[in-house]
């Protein structure tokens, strides 16, 4: 008898009934289908559901939930792996499945095997219980006995209803980021991608929408949300190929990126999270605010930032003492609360005087500030305000100490002459060492350990990995150049965030460039634009608000005529406009005459008193300046409503 209860227990164990996998979030469920040896399947994402049943009876999408190549799948697969023994095809089957509890979230995560080889692949779903968004990413393990070469490995995948669907996307390059596109798919391949190695947003941004019912509406309509949170390339893939479904895919970019999957080495995917709403792109727009408030700016995301000015538009390169400390009485004056010195402090052979040389060599120019950043820290406590400092630290020049003494630090191929940068001399630091890694976290600690007073660090990153070829990767391993570049830069990231979580740290390359949730995290906010123009602004800061909160967008008053346009508007536009974000000042003081410095101090006074509400609140895009109607309007609303 006990015999056959055993052998009943077994076989119960071995054929799993189907079970539904419900990921919910507050208002949103992705359902998952798993079967014991049988693919995991997505069947449905949207609405809040409970009754699996019903699902099915009204529609299922019904596709499996991590496609991979060559067994029947035949559209752009999620993952393609050339196995130990050469074997190019997966095949995936469910295994087993558990939930995790974390502090707003629970993951679910779904183990896979292939049928005929030790290969694995955990689907995980990170579903948020204090917003509507859910991260999907995938854990590659191989338990092969040699290396598997992973072809394609994208982050997730998720099916899409054929009908009446629309992509929205950003696009644009330096001065001009973060413009609106919209357009219909069609049969074929909707693609979007980056390929600049290590900053990833001026062209195409790592982050899409779709509209299920038609053009795109502020306010209505299904609509789903997708962000990689990832800083270097990328791929969003929608592939229309049957009448049934888009097939979106997205992920880092496989292209020259094939990664040798050591035995027993694991590979985690960057995580892509995805958003729905009825309520249009606004709706989705506020999910993503609220999930980078609560859960993603891990460290300041419930800080008020402060007001500030930063040097570059008002001095640039022309740094000395004198003007610094004149620049910030200047934002002083106007109820600022942060004085931001830029590029052009630094250099001992070489100084940084014109934009060519030093970048590397960390220490202060002692003929522009004799009393070096004590004198400028001990000023900005007279006056009552906070002092913050411009680094570039994964760069560097051939002109420069650093290079002289570690050529070998530099992205750079054998027998390639270099391709250089800004001034025509910057060169890219290989974040994939490990002794560039510790050189560029004691950049910021020595920093911060000499003057523990700074408050706030712009970082910046002006130039793209333009020379592919790592000194320091074996020349088998050359094709995990990009991947080991973010990996590093992410254990730098993480070092400083552990030891000085109370720091502001701007992220900048060159502008826009990295305005993504892969570096996000690390960082409190990004400078939005080279381009200060506020006409301009209206564009970019209205196409950057579909995935990012108002807190963490820089946006500053600047001169007229504007620098990049030559362009004048009313000072008060100026500042109605950078209102709309973290509000800064981008202006040489001096040059303000004392009408606009009062328009200047009442624009700080009136954006003190509405900063809770547009930094925490929540935003409603009214009028949307692409209808040139003349108008953009934007409104924020505090979490009760009231105010
Ligand atoms: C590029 C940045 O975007 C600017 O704001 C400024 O910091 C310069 N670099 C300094 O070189």
């Amino acid at each position: 008898m006990r015999k056959q209860l055993t052998i009943l227990a077994l076989l119960a164990a071995a054929s799993l009934p189907a079970k539904d996998i419900f990921v919910n979030t507050p208002r949103t469920t992705l359902l998952l289908k798993a079967e014991d040896n049988k693919p995991l399947h997505i069947s449905y994402y949207g609405d809040k559901v409970t009754d699996a049943e019903e699902v099915y009876r009204a529609f299922s999408l019904w596709q499996e939930a991590y496609p991979a190549f060559g067994l029947g799948n035949d559209f752009i697969p999620a993952l393609s792996v050339r196995h130990a023994d050469g074997n190019m095809s997966t095949e995936l089957v469910y295994q087993s499945d558990k939930e995790t509890k974390e502090a707003n979230a629970t993951v679910y995560t779904i183990t896979m095997k292939d049928k005929a080889y030790d290969f694995y692949v955990d689907m995980c779903y990170r579903a948020y219980d204090n917003c509507d968004v859910i991260e999907a990413w995938s854990v590659i393990r191989n338990g092969e006995k040699k290396p598997v070469t992973l072809l394609k490995y994208a982050s997730a995948y998720l099916p899409v209803r054929q009908g009446d669907v629309w992509v929205s996307h950003e696009h644009g390059n330096w001065g001009a980021e973060a413009y609106i596109t919209e357009e219909p798919l069609k049969p074929g391949i909707f693609e979007m991608h980056d390929l600049t190695g290590n900053k990833n947003s001026y062209e195409n941004r790592p982050n899409m929408m779709l509209s299920l019912d038609g053009k795109p509406q502020e306010n209505s309509g299904r609509t789903i949300g997708a962000v990689l949170c990832w800083s270097g390339n990328f791929r969003f893939t929608v592939d229309t190929q049957d009448k049934k479904t888009h097939h979106l895919v997205a992920g880092i970019d496989d292209a020259n990126s094939q990664y040798s999957l050591a035995k027993g080495e694991t590979f985690t995917t960057p995580a892509l999270a995805l958003a729905y709403s009825d309520e249009g792109k606004g709706g989705v727009s506020r999910s993503y605010h609220r999930w980078a408030r609560l859960n993603n700016m891990v460290h300041n995301g419930n800080a008020l930032r402060k007001t500030l000015l930063n040097s570059w538009e008002g001095v640039y390169l022309n740094v000395t003492e004198e003007g610094m400390v004149k620049m910030m009485d200047g934002v002083k004056q106007v109820g600022g609360e942060l004085f931001v010195m830029d590029d052009g402090w630094f250099g001992d052979k070489y100084k940084r005087s014109i934009d060519n040389c030093a970048l590397g060599d960390w220490v202060v120019d002692k003929e522009k500030l004799p009393h070096g950043i004590e004198g400028l820290l001990a000023e900005a406590k007279k006056l009552g305000i906070k002092f913050g400092i411009w680094l570039e630290p994964e760069m560097s020049n051939t002109k420069s100490e650093l290079f002289e003494k570690h050529p070998d630090w530099v992205i750079k191929a054998p027998k390639r002459d270099l391709k250089c940068g800004r001034g025509g001399t910057q060169v890219v630091l290989d974040l994939g060492n490990p002794k560039v890694q510790d050189f560029v976290f004691s950049i910021v600690d020595d920093m911060m350990t000499k003057y523990p007073e700074i408050d706030y660090i712009k970082w910046d990153a002006n130039m793209n990995i333009s020379n592919h070829g790592s000194q320091y990767l074996t020349a088998n391993n050359q094709s995990h150049l990009y991947i080991e570049y973010h990996r590093g830069f992410e254990k730098v990231l993480q070092r400083i965030r552990a030891k000085y979580p109370d720091l502001t740290i701007q992220d900048c390359a060159s502008g826009g460039g990295r305005v993504n949730w892969g570096t996000l995290p690390y960082f409190d906010e990004f400078w939005t634009s080279d381009n200060t123009d506020a006409l301009q602004r209206v564009y970019m800061q209205w196409g950057t608000s579909y995935f990012f909160p108002a807190i963490a967008m820089a946006s500053h008053i600047s001169n007229a005529p504007n620098h990049q346009t030559a362009r004048t508007v009313p000072l008060k536009y100026r500042t109605d406009v950078a209102m709309s974000g973290r509000l800064g000042m981008e202006i040489q003081p001096k040059v303000l005459s004392d009408e606009d410095k009062e328009q200047c101090r009442k624009a700080i006074a009136d954006y003190k008193r509405i900063r809770p509400i547009v930094q925490f609140g929540n935003l409603y895009r009214l009028q949307s300046p692409y209808e040139k109607k003349g108008v953009a309007s934007l409104m924020y609303v505090t979490d009760m409503k009231d105010k």
